[in-house]
């Protein structure tokens, strides 16, 4: 007999016995309506953060009248290990820790100390990372590195005092930053990727400094396009400078090379320093949308599954887990989800898509 899984809160699928997996044969990756597989978990674990940038959590939106979660919402670490645990099991190979600002939540090294405990079907560990606006990282890095974590990212968009100021609208400083940054590496938490959201008119004097700072310290700098992600960030496409246009103003003083994706679906297209002083990526989700690898899902603080940055809505899990539902049924209800996941938001971009009603990253983390 079929079972009806229960998906958003006015949808429902229709499943074989033994959930939608028992469709597939034991060791058959679980695809999506596009044949994408389901390979990263990005866990946000808070929505709140101590930084208001600009083009994420303006501080007219997200003030001292915003309504952020109650901690009796968020899952627990013990609820988030069991979701990943059964997204491992599903095939899920690397976890991303992200907010809002992951480090301001308690104990978050005891998260990251479970979730390296997990192991995939054969044995192996999985990737546990981290992406953070960095202020708190100096103070944690050790911890974290000790706890199991593999590497970090950290979002940098200026090296100028009072541009940086004004992206992320805070008064902590630079060096801050660039402490946690060395701190990382020197625990080892390296590779670091350092994240530049670029907003032209505003930041993109900082491409080159930065560029010339990180270049030969062994830090990835990521050059992002400036995304129309949520609703509240005011997102224009006169905003936007373009992965090609960056690339053509460093390469105009260093000389690059292109390099091969270091795995398949990586967000980032990969160029190297023609003269060995290392490489940086280019994220070009607006001019050269990546979805056709996307392999990501995202699990919000409170326990919702979204399939795509973009999303409207979620689908709920923690009712599950509160329900006393057991692995089974979790994966049951994973695997029904992803089954019936089509996303491609950055390849539809346009005026339909750009007023739809959309998530805020800083609740679903980049
Ligand atoms: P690693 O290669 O393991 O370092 O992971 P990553 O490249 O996914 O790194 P990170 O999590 O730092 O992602 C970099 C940025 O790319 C994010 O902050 C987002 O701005 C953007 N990004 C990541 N995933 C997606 C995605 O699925 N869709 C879109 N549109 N942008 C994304
Ligand atoms: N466009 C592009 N990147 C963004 N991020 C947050 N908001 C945006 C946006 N509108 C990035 C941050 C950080 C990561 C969490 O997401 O810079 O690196
Ligand atoms: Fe905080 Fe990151 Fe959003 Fe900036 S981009 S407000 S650091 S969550
Ligand atoms: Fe994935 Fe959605 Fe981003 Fe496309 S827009 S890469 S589907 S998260």
């Amino acid at each position: 007999m079929s079972k009806v899984i229960f998906l958003a809160d006015d949808r429902r699928l229709a499943v074989p016995p033994g959930g939608p997996s028992a469709l597939r044969k034991p060791g058959e990756p679980l695809l999506d309506a596009r044949r994408r597989p389901l390979r990263d978990l990005r866990i946000s674990v808070t929505d709140r953060c101590n930084f208001r940038c600009t083009y994420c959590m303006p501080r007219e939106v997200f003030d001292g009248n915003y309504a952020f979660m109650p901690h009796s919402a968020l899952l627990s670490f013990e609820e988030i290990v069991r979701i990943a645990h059964v997204a491992v099991q599903q095939g899920v190979r690397k976890l991303r820790l992200t907010g809002g600002e992951p480090l301001l939540r308690k104990d978050i090294e005891v998260l990251v100390g479970m979730l390296s405990g997990l192991r995939t079907p054969e044995g192996e560990p999985v990737d546990v990372t981290l992406t953070t606006n960095g202020t708190l990282l100096a103070k944690k890095a050790a911890a974290l590195k000790q706890a199991g974590l593999s590497r970090v990212t950290v979002s940098l968009d200026a090296l100028d005092e009072r541009q940086f100021e004004r992206m992320s609208d805070s008064r902590v400083g630079v060096r801050t930053v660039l402490r946690g940054i060395a701190e990382a590496a020197r625990v080892g938490l390296a590779p670091v990727k350092v994240n530049m959201v670029v907003r032209k008119g505003l930041n993109d004097d900082q491409i080159l400094p930065m560029a010339r700072y990180f270049r030969g310290t062994g830090h990835i700098l990521r050059f992002i396009e400036f995304m129309d992600v949520g609703a509240t960030n005011g997102w224009n496409l006169s905003e936007v400078l373009t992965g090609a246009e960056i690339l053509q103003r460093i390469a105009a003083e260093f000389p690059l090379e292109s390099a091969e994706p270091a795995y398949r679906g990586e967000v980032a297209a990969r160029w190297r320093y023609a003269d060995g002083a290392g490489e940086i990526g280019l994220i070009t989700s607006v001019s050269q949308p990546f979805c056709g690898d996307c392999t990501r899902a995202r699990l919000s603080p409170e326990g919702k599954l979204f399939l795509c940055l973009f999303a409207s809505q979620g689908y709920d899990v923690r009712s599950l887990l509160r329900g006393g539902a057991g692995d089974d049924d979790i994966a049951a209800r994973i695997a029904a989800i992803w089954e019936g996941r089509g996303d491609h938001y950055s390849e539809l971009r346009g005026r339909e898509t750009m007023h739809s009603k959309k998530i805020e990253m800083s609740y679903i983390g980049g």
